[in-house]
């Protein structure tokens, strides 16, 4: 047993298990860019405020999952918590460097860990990575739209073509207090046929009782009245239009009336994407939707929004379960080995010269005899060696190409072409 393991929940991520990380965020940036979406970064780490006010204080992520953070010295002690998502930070910024008076919407992008104190499980860690996107300052319905089809499509340049939308308005201020009094109301009526956990949210958050993966919960949420039957004209309005828009742009994707989001910051459009099938806890392969009050909830003027975060972790874990091939770890091109265990410096010159020309170059600086360079040359995965002997002096070194085992005379000054085409090939 070692000393000391990674804290539970969390994971190392070794070079193969970074791969396929690093390959989607690549796309994700690739998206963000040809979308117009511009990349930033907050702090991993905020007031922890930003979150009771943006996220809710009776909510799951803020209540029960918030690391707080607390430094051993300083007024600031106990205030800040690590962030459990990127909205509210992102919206933090919006209020804070004026974007306000930039043309709107502001198209923001990041991907970075975050944190939420959870059971861990499958698909569930206590530090986990989200792509997260944000316009803000357009009302909609067209960049609802544009948002669902940008997640969409990620999933399918990842390797995933069986994701599905699903797609629910859970109405605005003046719509929605009358429809969770309803709710509750009814509810309330079925108290007794209730699993503990969703008696005890009912005086909180009766809207998260639709959200129950309880098994006893199935029946009751089917019967229960339906949010999209309770709209407020200019939210029905507002939910047909992104409907209209997703239908031109030939989008499919589900109406779930039960779909309701666990941060209480969400006002009209809200999604979720899942693979068929797969629609359990901790499957959610992504969401986001509307938050037309948080930038004012964060001291900003009143401001509409609409984002979403997806994790890259489940996508990850999805791409496994479909069979995809593993991202490849990068792996230098050559590995520079010496003859002469005692001639670092010769090895790192030379290195160095091929790296100046752009390429992936190891340099075995051990002092290892030159079979044993060779081994490692090939446990790194490179497809050649470059080999400093006596001919190193006329300005020549051996080239071995490692699968094939076979090497020839290869003089410094024509290396570099030569690998780059190999590189290349
Ligand atoms: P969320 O639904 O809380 O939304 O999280 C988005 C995604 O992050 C989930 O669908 C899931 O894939 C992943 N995720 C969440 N918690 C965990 C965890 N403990 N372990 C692994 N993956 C997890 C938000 O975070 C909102 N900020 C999305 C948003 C952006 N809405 C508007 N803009």
């Amino acid at each position: 047993m070692p000393t000391f393991r990674a804290p539970r929940g969390t994971r190392d991520l070794l070079p193969a298990d970074r791969a396929p990380f690093t390959r989607l965020e690549r796309i994700a940036r690739d998206l963000a860019l040809r979308y117009g979406y511009h990349e930033m970064e907050t702090p991993l780490f905020e007031q922890g405020a930003v979150f009771e006010r943006g996220i809710g204080e009776a909510t799951d992520v803020v209540e029960k999952e918030l690391f707080r953070v607390a430094p051993s010295r300083g007024e600031e002690r106990e205030r800040w918590a690590l962030r459990p998502e990127a909205t509210a930070g992102i919206c933090r910024a919006y209020v804070e460097h004026g974007m306000q008076t930039w043309p709107q919407p502001v198209r923001l992008t990041l991907t970075g860990p975050m944190f939420r104190y959870d059971r861990p499980q499958a698909g569930r860690y206590r530090q986990f990575w989200q792509w997260d996107v944000e316009a803000i300052g357009d009302p909609g319905p067209a960049v609802d739209a544009e948002l669902v089809v940008l997640g969409a499509r990620f999933y399918r340049e990842a390797g995933l073509d069986d994701v599905e939308v699903l797609l629910n308005s859970i109405g605005d201020a003046t719509c929605r207090p009358a429809y969770v009094a309803e709710l509750a109301a009814y509810f309330r009526r079925h108290e007794a046929a209730l699993p503990d956990v969703e008696r005890a949210r009912l005086a909180t958050s009766p809207l998260r009782l639709l959200d129950s993966k309880e098994p006893a919960m199935a029946a009751l949420v089917a019967a229960a009245p339906k949010i999209t039957d309770r709209l407020c004209e200019a939210c029905a309005a507002h939910f047909a239009a992104v409907r209209d828009h997703l239908d031109a742009l030939g989008i499919p994707y589900r109406i779930e009336p039960a779909l309701v989001r666990g941060l209480d910051y969400y006002t009209r459009t809200a999604f979720e994407f899942y693979r068929h099938g797969a629609e359990g806890q901790q499957q959610a392969l992504g969401g986001g939707g509307r938050y037309d009050g948080l930038v004012e909830l964060l001291g900003g003027k009143p401001t509409p929004g609409i984002g979403f975060a997806l994790g890259l972790d489940r996508v990850v874990l999805a791409l496994e379960a479909a069979g995809a091939d593993a991202a490849p770890v990068g792996t230098p091109i050559a590995v520079v080995v010496g003859a002469d265990p005692a001639d670092t410096a010769g090895r790192l010159a030379v290195a160095t010269r091929l790296r100046d020309a752009g390429l992936a170059v190891g340099a075995d600086l051990s002092a290892r005899r030159l079979g044993r360079q060779l081994e490692a040359a090939v446990r790194d995965g490179a497809r050649f060696a470059v080999i400093l002997g006596d001919e190193l002096g006329d300005g020549a070194v051996q080239l071995r190409d490692l699968d094939a085992a076979a090497q020839k005379l290869v003089l410094v000054d024509d290396l570099v072409a030569l690998l780059r085409r190999k590189s290349a090939g």
